[in-house]
């Protein structure tokens, strides 16, 4: 199959919203990530994005809607709180698990009772799902496991041959996945950190939100995950990923005493000049919205640099930044040194 890559005017709008209409495959930009999106209500169409991406079927998707009329095809009953998030944080990167609705397809949901739904704000993104008029289900639009794209190019390098169409909005604004936030049980769980912040989260509700474990903790053997997704190694690069935890000046000497053919340094913005190794930046130590934004494509850029062994500087836990731990650690499969 030849893949097509064409800019969002008009024209390709709607070609996007043919190809979903009949069952196929976009893949289309979000201000978190790129998506790789099929018609929602489609079983088979559905499974195509799994096959795709070679995704695991126990990995459930999230489906985005263009207007709260569309949140009925996805979700059954939605709970008060559910309607605060939706006016604070909508359209937007956050996500909520509902209870299920009926016309959602069976392999959305993978055969669980709940159902992820999100509203999200890029233009071109909210443009091709009121033109297929359908909700669209669209996990991040990478091979499964590695790093999520946020450019057209890395969809390209990924899904060439394997879709008929990417429509190119340009680099995506936040650069890590929608916050997902549970509300289907007794209390609210944030299942994956993201831009909107747990305290953010707690504000707009005016309760508190539970951190799953999954989050910061590798599961133990036999331990199942609220969120399937948690439990894979992802978003990793060819290269062995190591945190070290500490200070600059810590990591510094470490790197003196570890530089080797191969090994890179995936460090803050600006601290290059003072480590002896090939460098790859992240944005700014204290600005975790450029370590967001520049995550992803630092990842893909030592791989594309031919990096074997990679020791990255820790991002803070907090915020923001705990979006940025929680990725990196399962690129680093959680080995974290303290240094
Ligand atoms: O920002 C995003 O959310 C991007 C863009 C394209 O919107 N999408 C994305 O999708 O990151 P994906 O499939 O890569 O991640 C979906 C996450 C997974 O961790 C999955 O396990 C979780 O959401 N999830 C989906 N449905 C769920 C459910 N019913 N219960 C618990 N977790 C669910
Ligand atoms: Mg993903």
């Amino acid at each position: 199959m030849k893949t097509e890559l064409l800019a969002p005017r008009p024209d390709a709008i709607e070609k996007a919203a043919g190809i979903l209409r009949a069952g196929g495959l976009v893949a289309i930009p979000t201000e978190t990530v790129y998506g790789l999106a099929a018609n929602a209500l489609d079983g088979a169409a559905v499974r195509a994005i799994f096959a795709a991406k070679g995704r695991p079927q126990d990995n459930p998707l999230i489906s985005h809607i263009a207007s709260m009329d569309m949140l009925g095809m996805v979700t059954g009953s939605v709970p008060p709180q559910a309607q605060r998030l939706a006016e604070a944080f909508w359209p937007g990167p956050l996500t909520m698990v509902l209870p299920r609705g009926a016309a959602v397809a069976r392999e959305v949901c993978a055969g669980l009772e709940t159902a992820a739904v999100r509203m999200p704000s890029h233009p071109v993104a909210q443009a091709v799902i009121r033109a297929a008029g359908v909700p669209l289900a669209a996990p991040s639009a990478n091979l499964s496991g590695s790093p999520s794209p946020t450019t057209a190019a890395d969809v390209l390098a990924d899904m060439e041959g394997k879709i008929p169409l990417i429509l190119d909005g340009g680099a995506c604004s936040v650069g890590v996945e929608s916050t997902v936030i549970s509300l289907a049980g007794a209390q609210p769980v944030l299942l994956r950190p993201g831009y909107i912040t747990k305290e953010q989260l707690e504000d707009a509700m005016g309760c508190a939100v539970a951190l799953s474990d999954a989050v910061l903790h590798k599961l133990k053997d036999g331990e199942s995950a609220a969120s399937p997704g948690m439990k894979y190694k992802h978003y990793a690069p060819k290269a062995d990923v190591t945190i070290l935890k500490g200070s600059f000046d810590a990591y510094k000497e470490y790197m003196k005493s570890h530089c080797a053919d191969g090994v890179y340094a995936l460090c803050f913005t600006g601290e290059e000049p003072a480590l002896p190794c090939p460098c790859v930046t992240y944005g700014r130590a204290d600005k975790p919205d450029e370590q967001a934004h520049a995550l992803f494509s630092a990842l893909r850029e030592l791989d594309a640099r031919g990096a074997k062994t990679v020791f990255a500087r820790c991002p803070a836990q907090e915020g923001v930044a705990m979006a940025v731990y929680n990725r990196l650690l399962r690129a680093a499969a959680f080995r974290v040194v303290e240094v």
